[in-house]
């Protein structure tokens, strides 16, 4: 962007609870304008204000005029004091780009692409989420057949299959869902929480490296389970953290794909990973259960999905992993499921079906966390 006129702004206010910053950021961004952060005062306690300062960056003077008037709701009235503590070492700069999205498999709402591994070695060997009561007590048969009668649903809905090879003593490597977070060529691959599924974490980088994406392995230290953690609704990341997934690894999510990381703190270990609770069906609607987060986490999703397009489900539903949904087109799979959370869907137009997945559910796992979707 050729460097033209900057204007320095400051904001004060709870700019973070409130999502203010965000939204300037935001608000900056979509003119095509760039920013650096040089004081940034965070607020001691949560009646405390922020104050923070930036050079906006604009391409030409109607552009920042426009922001500067934008923007003046958020900006302070009168010139702020920093302490030189507050000044940055390193300032936050974000240069807008517009980055060429590649998709190795091009993005098809209606035919995605998805990713499944086979239940030859599926078991429950171990518990490591509180649904995994029943060491031993899977029946693998029935376990080999509801996972093929999810194969099929999802092709014949529309969607173009892949699938990884099975690994002995690995039994949770059919949740695909945990093996990465995928947008365009870029996959953010797992590192496990949990040392009984760590052994999942080389196929899983193998598997995308063949397969032509540019892999980030994280540094042994943080912990990420993958789109099981990590879901895009409308350009958005929105990334579980707590129970499986550390929240250090969202800014690795936000480099790889250059999309904002919306972080959710997790709170009910029955739902331990983003997916049993949130679900976005067609970047447009979002299927989810409140209960399952916190209350910051909630006010995150609920300002950035409009309310017409939340159907929330009770806990009652979400322990049936309703909201453990595949989303092929307008249709919608998952586990044997309430009536009325399939009422509303086919009242807002989409067709739900529901399989029996008891055998996955003993694992804590359902249809969605069989499957990663490859074509983000
Ligand atoms: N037994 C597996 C675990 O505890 C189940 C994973 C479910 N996956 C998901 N994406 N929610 O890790």
């Amino acid at each position: 962007m050729p460097t033209c006129v900057t204007k320095t702004i400051e904001l004060t206010g709870h700019l973070l609870d409130s999502l203010t910053l965000s939204k300037v950021l935001d608000t900056i961004q979509a003119k095509g304008a760039s920013f650096k952060i040089t004081h940034l005062d965070i607020g001691a306690d949560k009646h405390a204000f922020t104050n923070l300062r930036m050079d906006i960056e604009a391409d030409n003077d109607d552009v920042l005029q426009q922001l500067v008037e934008e923007l003046e709701p958020y900006t302070a009235k009168v010139p702020l004091q920093f302490a030189p503590e507050t000044q940055l070492n390193s300032t936050i700069t974000v240069e807008h780009t517009t980055t060429e999205r590649r998709y190795p498999l091009g993005k098809d709402d209606n035919h995605p692409s998805i990713l499944m591994c086979p239940p030859d070695y599926f078991t429950v060997d171990y518990a490591i989420n509180p649904w995994m009561q029943g060491v031993g007590e899977v029946d693998v048969e029935l376990a080999k057949q509801q996972w093929q009668t999810l194969y099929d649903t999802i092709e014949q809905a529309g969607a173009k299959m892949y699938t990884m090879t099975p690994q002995p003593g690995l039994p949770d490597l059919v949740f695909t869902a945990n093996a990465a977070f995928v947008y365009g060529d870029k996959a953010v691959t797992a590192h496990y929480r949990h040392k009984e599924r760590q052994g999942e974490e080389p196929f899983a980088q193998a598997w995308f490296k063949e397969h032509g994406y540019d892999v980030t392995v994280l540094p042994d230290h943080i912990h990420f389970e993958g789109s099981g953690d990590a879901l895009i609704w409308k350009d958005r990341v929105f990334s579980g953290y707590k129970m499986r997934s550390d929240i250090a690894a969202h800014s690795y999510l936000s480099a790889a794909s250059g999309l904002p990381v919306m972080s959710l703190e997790l709170s009910d270990p029955k739902f331990y990973h983003v997916d049993v609770c949130f679900c976005p069906l067609n970047d447009d609607y979002l299927l989810w259960f409140p209960g399952a987060f916190d209350e910051y986490g909630r006010s995150v999703i609920e300002a950035n999905v409009p309310e017409e397009k939340r159907i929330a489900v009770t806990a009652e539903e979400a322990n049936t992993f309703v909201c453990n949904a595949v989303n092929v087109g307008k249709t919608v799979i998952f586990n044997t499921a309430p009536q009325r959370v399939k009422d509303e869907l086919s009242a807002k137009g989409f067709t739900p079906i529901d399989i029996d997945m008891s055998e996955f559910i003993k694992a804590g796992g359902s249809c969605k966390c069989l499957t990663v979707r490859l074509d983000h």
